[in-house]
């Protein structure tokens, strides 16, 4: 048996996998993001370990057997959050997560320094690590001074359940301080945000170990003491690791609280300046690419919140037939945008409004805007040098069918739906533990699943569609044009 755990933005999720690579349990505990202020997005350290603890309490209760036979950890976790330990390993503040905007001014600063893209292959975001440390040092000076180590989110459950600080490759290129061609952290990176290699966790690879259990914890949880923890990966590579997503040619589109396109590379890939993503893979000696958007079901879920209903609602409001472009346009701007704007200052637009303006057609503009969004990171790999052929759907949003004939239209390749189960980042971080604890090589371990089905794009709306991605894309230079030059 053995454990994955993945520490998501909305919530824990643990899976418990058998031998054979079977779910035999999960369970999940959820967390909330606050929202001081506009652009800021903070979680309490602290809410990570109790949902932790939630999960594993119902895991123990309805697998109590399965959970004492259990031989490896594996942790995934959302990327690039700011964990500022003091010298007792205390949370300084709560945690600065990866769609906090608020740093944009000293992410501006540290990718104007060539050494950042050049050594990191990737534009220094606001949502990235280095920033936000630029940040608290700027603003929060008596924090920064005590600052002794800085975790990622799943690092410093890591710390909790071995005691140790370390961390892996694949969440470590979402901070802006791996040399992410040479993986290893780089001190003049280090150096412009005042840090110092004594700030960093140790680097492993994901499929390597990275501690051991804590036995009080153990016992507290209902597991065998001494059990590995295996390095895991961010949130993205380990859910490519549940999807088989490891060799060249392969890709999903993730349709989670952020959306992500996402493909697997033989090698570093890095194009900055198509906002694209290069960072390591959860396994040694591979890279990936990825487009990212801050909010995808997000948009949905914010829409459904303003209208007083359910994301799954309003999905099911849309039917089962494809219906073409929503006569509304939406710009899923919400906490800014990545790939491929850079553009932490933008907020989200509906555009074209008219008295018959039903919730539907409202409805209809997001899932269209977000699948807009999907297509501008389709067309930033490309830029990068990666042309995808289809894609396999996976996270909340990917069970709309709705939404995926309208993304496989306006991407203009088939997505494939995998067969029924749990691929996601949980699988994926206790395939990392198969693999770090010597069940099988990754070959073995990481095969993609069955397709059910392959959605193809609707030949009658294709046209339409493109209409849609042009006024889409005409929108967000109007709309960045009121917003002034000093924004
Ligand atoms: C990736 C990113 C998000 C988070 C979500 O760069 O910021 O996908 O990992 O958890």
């Amino acid at each position: 048996m053995f454990l994955g755990i993945d520490l998501g933005t909305s919530g824990v999720k643990i899976v418990l996998v058998d031998d054979d690579q079977k779910i035999v349990g999960s369970a999940d505990a959820s967390l909330d993001v606050m929202r001081p202020h506009d652009g800021w997005s903070e979680q309490s350290p602290a809410d990570w370990i109790s949902a932790t603890k939630r999960a594993m309490s119902i895991l123990r209760r309805d697998h109590a057997h399965q959970m004492m036979m259990v031989e490896g950890v594996g942790l995934s976790g959302q990327m690039h959050g700011a964990t500022l330990l003091d010298e007792a390993d205390k949370p300084l503040r709560p945690c600065i997560l990866w769609n906090d905007t608020r740093s944009h001014a000293q992410a501006a600063k540290l990718d104007a320094i060539p050494a950042f893209r050049e050594k990191t292959g990737n534009i220094v975001f606001p949502g990235f690590t280095a920033p936000k440390l630029a940040w608290v040092r700027d603003e929060e000076p008596e924090i920064f001074a005590k600052v002794k180590k800085v975790l990622l989110p799943k690092d410093y459950l890591r710390l909790w359940l071995t005691g140790e600080h370390i961390s892996e490759m694949s969440d470590s290129s979402g901070t802006s301080w791996l040399n992410v061609g040479q993986r290893v952290w780089d001190d003049e990176l280090l150096a412009a945000t005042d840090l110092t290699i004594q700030h960093m966790p140790k680097l492993v690879e994901g499929s390597a170990e990275a501690g051991t259990l804590r036995p009080f914890l153990a016992a507290e949880m209902g597991l065998p003491g001494h059990i590995p923890v295996a390095g895991g990966g961010g949130d993205n590579a380990a859910s490519a690791i549940g999807m088989g997503t490891v060799a060249k040619g392969n890709a999903f589109a993730s349709l989670g609280t952020s959306g992500v396109l996402f493909a697997a590379n033989d090698a570093y890939l890095p194009n900055a300046q198509s906002a694209v993503h290069a960072f390591c893979h959860a396994l040694p000696d591979t890279w990936h690419q990825m487009g990212v958007i801050l909010s995808a079901t997000d948009a949905l879920n914010w829409y459904a919140g303003i209208t007083g209903t359910t994301a799954a609602e309003l999905a099911a409001e849309c039917g089962e037939t494809l219906q073409g472009p929503s006569g509304a346009t939406f710009l899923p701007y919400l906490a800014g945008e990545r790939t491929p704007h850079n553009d932490a200052v933008i907020r989200g637009t509906f555009a074209n409004l008219s008295h018959d303006t039903s919730r539907n057609v409202m409805t209809r503009a997001v899932l269209d805007g977000v699948s807009y969004a999907f297509r501008d990171c389709l067309e930033a790999l490309r830029d990068a040098g990666t042309e995808l052929t289809k894609v396999t759907a996976v996270g909340g949003g990917s069970r709309s069918k709705y939404w995926l004939e309208t993304l496989a239209t306006v991407l203009g390749i088939p997505i494939e739906i995998p067969e029924d189960g749990d691929f996601g980042a949980a699988f994926g971080a206790a395939r990392l533990a198969m693999i770090a604890t010597g069940r099988g090589t990754a070959e073995e371990i990481c095969t993609p699943p069955a397709v059910t089905e392959a959605i193809a794009p609707n030949a009658k709306f294709e046209a339409a569609y493109e209409d849609g991605y042009a006024r889409y894309r005409a929108l967000y230079p109007a709309v960045r044009s009121i917003l002034g030059e000093n924004t």
